[in-house]
């Protein structure tokens, strides 16, 4: 019976910490949520300065962070495009370490549009 118990315990705290480790994804706040939107200012203006789309950060809706193999932020945004401003899901999956090893995914209501850039 002791050793039923031992093994549930066990049995939890790997599952706990897998599920740690196994990129869960968090809502982005304070600090953190700075960090993302000088991330996404980032890209969007090498993405403008490059072959586009050419958007300026309106306001963040929401942001989460997951740690897969490197970092994947999901913004929900305002774009703003010369005069016209439109609500995004904008996925941002930074593996430093690759040559353009920022890719990121725009969803807007217009259709999706996938972009690589280096750091
Ligand atoms: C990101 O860009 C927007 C629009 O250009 C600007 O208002 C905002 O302050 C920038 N945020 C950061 C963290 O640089």
């Amino acid at each position: 019976m002791l050793s039923m118990k031992i093994v549930f315990v066990f049995g939890l705290a790997v599952t706990i910490v897998l599920a740690g480790i196994g990129g869960g994804i968090k809502e982005l706040s304070g600090d953190d949520l700075k960090e993302a939107e000088q991330i996404l200012n980032d890209s969007l203006s090498k993405l403008a300065s490059g072959d586009g789309p050419n958007y300026k950060l309106g306001k963040i809706i929401k942001a989460t962070r997951q740690v897969v193999s490197g970092s994947k932020y999901v913004y929900d945004v305002e774009l703003i495009e010369g005069s016209i401003t439109k609500v995004c899901n904008v996925k941002i999956w930074s593996q430093p370490w690759l040559e353009n090893g920022i890719e990121v995914t725009f969803n807007c209501p217009d259709g999706q549009v996938v972009k690589r850039h280096g750091i």
